[in-house]
């Protein structure tokens, strides 16, 4: 595994909120002097613990397939896929797109982000490190996901690009504000049917929590699933706002949460 060494940004003053509690301007402390709390600027990818490890770019499909069965009932899954205009389809041929869908996603954040899974592919979770992304064309190109411009339907690829990308980019922009680029992302996590309730989850969500609470940095995710934030708060996730995708019939509902570094919420004298 490679790792990234990471340097730190130097410590002059201190942070913005604890210059507001002392009753300091923010303002009258010239910008320069703004570079705050030691922070690495370039996040370490976790070291594999418990059980956890991270997904190679040969074992692409098996940790697609794992989400596929994971979210073969999801409504935000089948929100491109169960579409007017693909009534004809068969059951396997949206099936089929399901699992395609999640290679190119998956294989897009083996490229530029951080997959890791358990047991044999019995969970997966993908993950957005800090300031990273996979919009640049030669990720879009290596993953397969330009494809998506082909296999969608045109109602698909409404709901896919006018409605879905636009409205999380802006979700999270809006949420995080300036830590949009500095904080972690928990784009998916799944188990299989067969492997929940193992704890799997919770450990590949602790194996980023630890290091983004190391790194005093924040998580952040959507919830596609209503039976999911009750699980998200016991690993420290707070809620922060609904979202809904509204072109199907009935409004698919997104639950917005993010998880505090536990070395702030100590700060502000809040449980961890
Ligand atoms: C959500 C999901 C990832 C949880 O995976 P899991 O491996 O079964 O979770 P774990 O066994 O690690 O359990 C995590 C915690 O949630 C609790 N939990 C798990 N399933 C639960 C349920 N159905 N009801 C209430 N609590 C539950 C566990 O008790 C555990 O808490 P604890 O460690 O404090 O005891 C899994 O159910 C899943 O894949 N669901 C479908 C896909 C999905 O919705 N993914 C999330 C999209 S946002």
């Amino acid at each position: 595994m490679a790792k990234t060494i990471a340097p730190v940004a130097v410590t002059l003053v201190e942070s913005k909120s604890s210059l507001k509690s002392a009753n300091v301007q923010v303002n009258d402390v010239p910008t320069s002097f703004r570079l705050l709390q030691q922070k690495p600027t370039v996040s370490v990818v976790p070291p594999p613990t418990d059980g956890v490890r991270i997904v190679t770019a040969a074992e692409y499909k098996e940790a697609a397939a794992c989400l596929a069965e994971a979210f073969a009932e999801d409504d935000v899954a089948r929100y491109f896929i169960d579409v007017p205009d693909r009534a004809h389809w068969t059951e396997e041929e949206k099936w089929d797109l399901h699992v395609e869908i999640l290679e190119y996603v998956t294989y897009a954040h083996i490229l530029k982000g951080l997959v890791t899974t358990i047991g044999d592919f019995d969970a997966v979770a993908l993950w957005m490190p800090p300031g990273k992304n996979m919009d640049d064309f030669l990720t879009i190109l290596r993953s397969g996901m330009w494809r998506l411009n082909y296999r969608l339907s045109a109602e698909g690829k409404r709901r896919f690009f006018n409605e879905f990308l636009p409205l999380l980019h802006d979700t999270k922009h809006a949420t995080l504000g300036d830590r949009d680029d500095d904080s972690w992302y928990l784009v998916y996590i799944g188990t299989k049917p067969s492997g929940r309730g193992k704890g799997y989850a919770r450990k590949l969500i602790e194996h980023v929590t630890k290091q983004a609470d190391r790194e005093g940095r924040a998580v952040y995710l959507e919830s596609s699933n209503e039976k999911n934030p009750p699980i998200y708060r016991r690993f420290g996730f707070e809620d922060r706002r609904t979202i809904h995708l509204q072109r199907a019939e009935k409004n698919v509902q997104l639950d917005i949460m993010v998880r505090e570094p536990a070395a702030q919420e100590k700060k502000l004298g809040r449980k961890p």
